[in-house]
């Protein structure tokens, strides 16, 4: 199909080009006028990171055909503040600290625009109605309802506009909120995310994942994308030069798929091309013969003799096995007054940080090879990539680009190294622009746990006796799941003195997609077990679950389960703090879920429902 010529206002400004046909609107404000702004967050209409105002109507731009907006009048996050002078709303996100990560917020900005202009005196309930279709995942919201707030204060004139500057001059910063000194890049749509980033010469990448979660690699024939226009470079695991593996705690992945594919979205090869459209139909006329072996995806049959074995290293499957002991088990659950066993589980989780994952790399005047990413572990990473391409560390750069959400998530180097293979093999600039799906498939989440914990008390409520076997699923190759399981140990039995305790966490190879870091690496599954078995011990002693906790919590000086002499302990303040701020009702829980009287009252935080009721929903059902 032949281009379209394509006249429009942006930003004020008269714009006539050539778009191709299948062009979104996002993909020409950002690449044909770089106006990077606006962000691709799902590339499917439901983060609100690409809003734009087409005719003066919130539009997701990557739901737009470019030829949709023909002649109409377009409005970037740019255009917000085009004289360098930001809008009072963005000044309100400023000041407010609304922004953390930065990545949602210009589409942020430009939703609360659109809510003061339909209604400049918005409540807050409406404000929330109103931003309801965008996604943050870092500030939990509060803090951008209270900068809309603030500036449709300043903007009816409730508040002066001095309400929008620093309330003082003092230049001490320890001990009071300061402000993020980044925040005006991030509410103008000014600072380049590595997505975000270009260079002359640069190629597009794109990565050729596995479609089986088990088999061997009998053979891939690259000549059809090496032979098609456009293409600069593909590359395999036959192109690594150095030691191919990397890791967090054992080098155990291939920068691509070497002889057999573990997981489903696994790499396989990578292609460098002139645009995407090359890379994509190039990656695609890649061909691929698997052998199919056994696939295993639960760990406790993973840990049975005779399962599929994933690496050669590790015949039992066993990732990482930390055993803790102390004292005498047995003798304490034969002293308990109640012995109580459950079994507890959690999910696997997606970090789902707003910006996907992206990086750029070239090979300098000098030779070094440098790759920008949005990268929460640069030493390291650099590190292992001088091993894998072979050069020493000083031929080695990474810089780090802003990270637009990371939650652990964006510590493990599962890209970087095939962005710096193409760099080398083509002498060009690569970038490389995961998907909304592609982070999703290929990338860590969090460990999903079974955790069988046994636990015996005195009829007081003192913890005589702690067993806990916990069997986390770590997929298909180890990222971090050593010192996820090290932590999850060694903070099973929680802040409390307990005399006997035997403590197993187990991290287990499966061809699920990998687990890795993640916010409290490993605290939260046993966490999770723990506190919710106190609850459980608690109710069948008749106790307060606020005085099951003091009873048994360590105090200053005390000595941890893994020998470690603390200090001070400020448990029983945090319960105080905690048991005054919840309204708790003391006593033995005699009932749960939403019949409990200190659920759900008007100083409580209701149920998290963004968007989906308004205060008058609210009345209704009280009145109802
Ligand atoms: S809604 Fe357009 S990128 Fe998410
Ligand atoms: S600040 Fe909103 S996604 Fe990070």
């Amino acid at each position: 199909m032949p281009d379209l010529r394509f006249e429009a206002t942006i930003n004020g400004r008269r714009v006539s080009r050539s778009a191709k046909p299948h062009q979104r609107l996002l993909d020409f404000i950002r690449d044909d006028l770089n106006l990077t702004g606006s962000k691709e967050g799902c590339g499917a209409g439901e983060c609100g990171t690409c809003s734009v105002f087409v005719d003066g109507v919130l539009m997701k731009s990557c739901l737009m055909p470019v030829a949709k907006a023909q002649g109409a009048a377009i409005e970037t996050v740019e255009g917000l503040a085009k004289t360098g002078e930001l809008s009072v709303l963005q000044k309100a996100f400023h000041k407010a600290g609304a922004s953390q990560c930065g990545y949602c917020i210009p589409g942020m900005v430009m939703a609360a625009t659109a809510a003061l202009r339909s209604n400049p005196f918005a409540d807050r309930e409406e404000i929330k109605e109103r931003l309801g279709g965008n996604i943050c995942r870092c500030t939990g919201y509060q803090k951008i309802f209270d900068a809309v707030e603030l500036a449709r204060d300043v903007q009816n004139g409730r508040l002066p506009a001095t309400a929008l500057i620093e309330s003082d001059t003092d230049e001490a910063v320890i001990g009071k909120s300061v402000r993020r000194i980044d925040a005006p890049s991030k509410v103008s749509g000014r600072l380049r995310y590595a997505g975000d980033m270009t260079t002359p010469g640069m190629l597009h990448v794109q990565v050729l994942r596995s479609s089986h979660a088990h088999a061997r690699i009998v053979s891939i024939d690259t000549s059809a994308a090496q032979a098609m226009a456009g293409v600069e470079g593909v590359i395999t695991s036959a192109d690594v030069p150095g030691e191919d593996g990397f890791g967090v705690f054992v080098n155990d992945q291939p920068v691509m798929a070497r002889d057999k594919v573990r997981y489903v979205g696994e790499a396989i090869a990578a292609v460098a091309a002139e645009d995407l459209l090359i890379a994509q139909r190039a990656a695609a006329a890649i061909k691929i013969v698997y052998e199919p072996l056994p696939e295993i995806f639960d760990p406790d049959e993973a840990m049975r003799p005779g399962a599929p074995v994933l690496h050669d290293y590790a015949p039992d499957n066993i990732t990482k096995h930390i055993p803790i002991r102390v004292g005498d088990v047995e003798k304490g659950f034969a002293e308990s007054d109640l012995v109580v066993e459950e079994t507890y589980s959690t999910q696997p989780i997606e970090h789902a940080y707003l910006e996907p994952e992206a990086g750029l790399a070239y090979v300098d005047h000098d030779g070094v090879v440098t790759v920008i990413s949005p990268d929460q572990n640069i030493t390291h990473h650099r590190h292992m990539l001088a091993r894998i391409i072979a050069k020493p560390i000083s031929k080695v750069r990474f810089i780090m680009s802003p990270v637009g959400g990371g939650f652990g998530g964006k510590e493990d180097m599962i890209y970087q190294g095939m962005l710096a293979l193409l760099a080398m093999k083509t002498q060009r600039p690569v970038r490389l622009v995961f998907t909304r799906e592609e982070s999703i498939v290929s990338t860590a989440k969090r460990h999903p746990s079974r955790t069988t914990l046994c636990m015996g008390l005195k009829r007081d409520g003192r913890i005589c006796a702690f067993q806990m076997k916990m069997i986390c699923d770590g997929g298909a190759y180890g990222l971090s799941t050593e010192g996820v399981m090290r932590k999850a140990a060694i903070l099973a039995a929680g802040p409390y003195v307990i005399p006997n305790v035997r403590i197993d966490t187990y991290g287990i190879y499966t061809n699920n997609t990998p687990s890795g870091a993640f916010r409290s690496f490993g605290a939260l599954q046993t966490a999770f077990a723990t506190e919710s078995h106190l609850d459980i011990c608690a109710e069948r002693l008749g106790l307060d679950a606020f005085q099951i906790r003091r009873t048994n919590a360590m105090r200053d000086g005390a000595t941890t389960h893994t020998k470690a002499r603390l200090g001070s302990v400020s448990l029983m303040r945090t319960l105080d703090a905690l048991e005054a701020a919840s309204g708790w009702e003391s006593g033995a829980p005699n009932s749960r879920g939403g019949t409990r009287g200190d659920l759900g009252r008007d100083d409580n935080r209701p149920p998290c429902a963004l968007g989906a009721r308004l205060a008058s929903n609210r009345k209704q059902e009280a009145a109802e």
